[in-house]
């Protein structure tokens, strides 16, 4: 038989803290509802919490910090060979906090992917909860998406909506936000991993989704 054809595709997340988004991925994996197997996660935090949900699992892990480094382009170099040494087919970035530079971007072309706290291309960078809750808009949300060059500027994969409620804090908003990415993140790697995601430019389908 050949095992490269029927091994199960390989997904490497990224995280630079708490790692919620990480669980969400590790708790479908052991419903059996995940099109693939957490290949190992990548952190530049060597204190990041994300770190212990890894160990509790099993699930191989490199610290590749950006001090360690001289260069951002020596980092990405870095980041780029932890990467590599676990074979990905998909790469999550789940709340890492460093942008990925061209090499990086062209070594994995396609093959990266983010979620952000918002509705894109509303509130993109850091505190998306705070900038939608100074805006006043009613609502917001989580978008999961295709990496660029930019940030958070990549090709929409798809989003969840999310109301924003009278009395709602910073945290209460995030919170609200989370439960809803960590079921567009799963639903959205599934997609990508089952052959069900289709790109046009920018325009991104979902295949029976
Ligand atoms: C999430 O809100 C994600 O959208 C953003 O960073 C946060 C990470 O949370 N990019 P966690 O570490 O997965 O709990």
């Amino acid at each position: 038989m050949d095992k490269e054809k029927h091994r199960k595709p390989r997904i490497v997340v990224l995280a630079s803290g708490r790692g919620s988004n990480f669980q969400s991925i590790i708790d479908a994996g052991k419903l059996g509802k995940l099109n693939g197997e957490i290949a190992g996660l990548i952190s530049d935090n060597p204190h990041a919490f994300v770190l212990k949900r890894a160990d509790k699992y099993g699930i191989p892990k490199i610290v590749v910090e950006r001090g360690a480094f001289i260069s951002d382009e020596d980092f990405q170099s870095g980041l780029i060979g932890a990467a590599k040494q676990f074979c990905p087919d998909l790469l999550v970035l789940a709340g890492f906090m460093r942008l990925l530079g061209k090499n990086f971007l062209n070594e994995f072309k396609d093959r990266i992917i983010n979620i952000h706290p918002s509705l894109l291309p509303a509130f993109r960078g850091l505190n998306a909860q705070k900038q939608a809750l100074e805006y006043g808009v009613k609502y917001t949300g989580c978008t999961v998406h295709f990496i660029d060059e930019g940030m958070d500027t990549g090709s929409i994969i798809d989003q969840r909506v999310v109301p924003v409620l009278p009395g709602d804090t910073e945290e209460i908003l995030a919170s609200r936000i989370l439960r809803e990415e960590h079921v567009l993140l799963v639903e959205c790697i599934n997609a990508i991993l089952g052959g069900r995601v289709k790109r046009d430019g920018r325009k991104v389908t979902i295949i029976g989704g």
